[in-house]
């Protein structure tokens, strides 16, 4: 895993921005793995700047992100659908039909999660994934636990990770308990990864990820597997005490 170690989370959200800008002016149809939570925020707001300087073309552009909750409705202000067109997809020039987003609303949820699966495999296959990390070591939401899914599938959120995401909530019983998330097999069949680790919070897992050990109660372990990662951390989340090739960004 190539670590790049930023001063702070603007360099690092410019960086990472670049990074995407770089993939799809090789590739103008690039399929992207794009995540929410409030990592990748400063990625987005980077993108959209690029944009609006005539420096990004999305229009060729596929998404497929990696969760949604369920049950959520496609309008609710706390869905991963609304986070991303209000963050991102509503200030670019990308196909909103190409913008896919696991269904919060789904009746039949093993048809839904094999149609993604299937249409992230018509699409080519995910050539750039971004990744932010859980402090508990999940990736999307594949959560810490004995057994990891290939798939997409339905998961239920562990309450660490529902008292991370009870900011974004008016209370912690507001927090979906559950969601549908891309599987381990699917992160892992992307071409590239930009896994982002920001803010002293996830001090601790970032140690976690170079310790050489694979465990399914560490999912991002299993990235040590993959031949392209490019871990982005920035100051407050970087340890000294990682022993990794480390280019400083
Ligand atoms: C979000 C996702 C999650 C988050 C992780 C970190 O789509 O898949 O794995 O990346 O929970 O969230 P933040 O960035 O809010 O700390």
């Amino acid at each position: 895993m190539k670590n790049i170690r930023c001063k702070d989370y603007e360099t690092l959200s410019k960086k990472v921005a670049n990074s995407i800008i770089k993939q799809i002016t090789l590739k103008p149809n690039s399929v992207l793995g794009l995540a929410t939570g409030s990592t990748p925020i400063g990625t987005y707001q980077a993108l959209i700047e690029a944009y609006q300087k005539g420096k990004v073309d999305f229009s060729q552009v596929t998404v497929f992100n990696l969760d949604e909750y369920y049950p959520i409705s496609k309008d609710n202000p706390q869905s991963y659908h609304h986070f991303m067109m209000q963050h991102f997809f509503q200030h670019i020039n990308i196909n909103k039909d190409n913008c896919y987003i696991p269904n919060g609303q789904a009746k039949n949820i093993e048809k839904e999660c094999r149609l993604y699966d299937e249409a992230i495999k018509q699409s080519g296959g995910i050539d750039l994934q971004l990744l932010g990390i859980g402090t508990n070591g999940h990736i999307g939401f594949n959560e810490p636990g004995r057994l990891l899914h290939m798939n997409t599938h339905l998961t239920s959120l562990k309450a660490s990770t529902i008292e991370d995401n009870a900011r974004f909530f008016d209370k912690i019983d507001s927090v979906p308990t559950k969601a549908i998330t891309m599987g381990i097999g699917s992160i892992m069949k992307a071409k590239k990864i930009l896994l982002l680790v920001s803010g002293q919070k996830k001090a601790d897992i970032y140690k976690k990820l170079f310790e050489k050990q694979l465990s399914t109660d560490i999912p991002v372990s299993l990235l040590q597997l993959h031949l392209d990662v490019t871990v982005m951390v920035d100051q407050e989340a970087y340890s000294s005490e990682v022993i990794s090739d480390t280019i400083v960004g």
